[in-house]
């Protein structure tokens, strides 16, 4: 029997990808590269905003007929959007077999192979389930991630994430470790520690940056990397370790969502943003070239010209050295769904294309000051343009292609001189 695995959405949804996996090859089955081919089809979602749901609805819906030609195949949707549509989705994808939910992974070997094989949807919240002794399969030679905490106790007022992932489970500091040196093993030397809040981490005695101390002793984990700190979870401790440290990268994902406090306060993002820039400022106190990359929504409901004069003078006060930008999206169940809309979808688009107008040149900016540093990059693949060109990624997470002097690998690590810089894209000169 074979599977194979859709995944949309965020590293989370990455992670647990690979760790029903894990779980499937446990109870026997192989992973079929060929869609066409499996007798299990997973279609791991992401509900963060309306487009996001659309993508996977039209994705889904063109299994339907690989279903007509194999009666024996089952579809099956998981993740965010299971949990946000439960049964609504059999209305929408009459020809699903099982909506599954994140916290009955476990169980899904069971699900599609025997015992619940009648029942269908599988979307409670279960406070106990930690995925505790579950590790996800390696999906990459050389890099991987960990989720150490699931959910979110946060209420941002514009997110679903809470209402679909429910809330914070930080997992034990022992199965972490567990996890990173089993990855170590199999040749991983970069670790990625994922959460909704990753820096609020807390669990026996530990803190993030206590887990941090530890991962980097684990011999074999050369960088070390997280994703999403929250802005209001930062304290000194904290940030001395980031600093002195030298395995912990020096590359940040911080988002702001906003740079109006008013509207800071409307979205619940507990900091305002002279807060947010005073940890940029003591992140780069040490170094300048410290990464910061973040997230921004234009047109959050209630959003006035002047709150977005903010986000922009902000954007361009914190020099990040990229930015994920979203149009705000109302979600059905979360607060500020409530509030009627002002703006039209032509006003938030306006103000979205201005914003990226500004952060692109910013984006240039910082790729620019890259020129003439000598750069330990870690090789990940050949360049998808020229493949006799290679990509592999500095500390602080920029891109760099180079032409190899000798035979490379994956998960090589090789020294370059970045001798020019085409748009945002750094060259780089190999010199060991
Ligand atoms: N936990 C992270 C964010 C996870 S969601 C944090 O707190 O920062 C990823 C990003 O999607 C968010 O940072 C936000 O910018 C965006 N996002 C979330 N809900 C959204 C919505 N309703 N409309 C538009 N963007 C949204
Ligand atoms: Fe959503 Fe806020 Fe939690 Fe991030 S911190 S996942 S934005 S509720
Ligand atoms: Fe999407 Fe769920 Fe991640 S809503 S962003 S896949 S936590």
């Amino acid at each position: 029997m074979k599977y194979h695995i859709v995944t949309f959405g965020c590293q989370m949804n990455e992670y647990d990808s690979a760790l029903i996996a894990g779980l499937l090859e446990g109870a026997g089955l192989r992973v079929s590269k060929n869609i066409e081919e499996a007798d299990f089809l997973f279609y791991n979602t992401c509900s963060v905003r309306e487009k996001a749901e659309e993508t996977a609805i039209a994705k889904i819906s063109q299994s339907r007929p690989l279903k007509q030609k194999n009666k024996k195949l089952k579809v099956i949707v998981l993740g965010c959007m299971a949990k946000n549509k439960g049964e609504q989705l059999f209305e929408k994808l009459p020809f699903i077999d099982h909506v599954i939910g994140t916290d009955h992974y476990r169980q899904i070997p069971e699900i599609v192979l025997g015992a619940k094989a009648n029942e269908r949807v599988f979307t409670d919240f279960d406070e106990k389930e930690n995925y505790d002794g579950t590790y996800a399969q390696i999906q990459n030679p050389f890099s991987t991630s960990i989720t150490i905490q699931r959910g979110c106790n946060k209420r941002c007022s514009y997110c679903i994430v809470p209402y679909v992932r429910g809330n914070e489970k930080n997992k034990d500091p022992l199965d972490i470790l567990a996890e990173v040196q089993m990855s170590v093993e199999k040749g991983i030397s970069e670790i990625t520690l994922l959460g909704q809040t990753v820096n609020a981490y807390k669990k026996d005695g530990e803190t993030f940056a206590s887990l941090l101390e530890k991962i980097s002793e684990i011999n074999g984990v050369k960088r070390i990397r997280f994703v999403s700190p929250h802005p209001r979870h930062y304290d000194d401790e904290l940030i001395s370790v980031l600093q002195s440290n030298s395995k912990i990268c020096h590359h940040v994902h911080l988002p702001l969502q906003s740079g109006s406090d008013t509207i800071l306060k409307k979205m619940r993002r507990q900091y305002t943003a002279e807060h947010f820039l005073s940890l940029i400022e003591a992140l780069r106190s040490k170094d300048p070239f410290y990464a910061v990359t973040t997230d921004i929504i234009s047109g959050f409901v209630g959003e006035t010209d002047s709150d977005f004069e903010k986000t922009l003078e902000v954007v361009k006060q914190a020099q990040f050295d990229n930015a994920f930008m979203f149009i705000y999206s109302p979600r059905i169940g979360t607060e500020s769904y409530l509030e009627k809309e002002i703006l039209s979808q032509e006003q938030k688009l306006l103000r979205h294309q201005q914003l990226v107008e500004i952060q692109n040149q910013i984006t240039s900016n910082r790729s620019q000051n890259m020129l003439g540093r000598v750069e330990e990059i870690l090789v990940e693949r050949p360049s998808s343009k020229d493949p006799s060109e290679w990509m592999g990624k500095t500390d602080n997470f920029k891109k760099v292609i180079f032409k190899p002097t000798s035979t490379v690998s994956p998960g090589d690590y090789l020294t370059c001189k970045i001798n020019e810089i085409r748009g945002w894209t750094l060259r780089g000169e190999v010199l060991s």
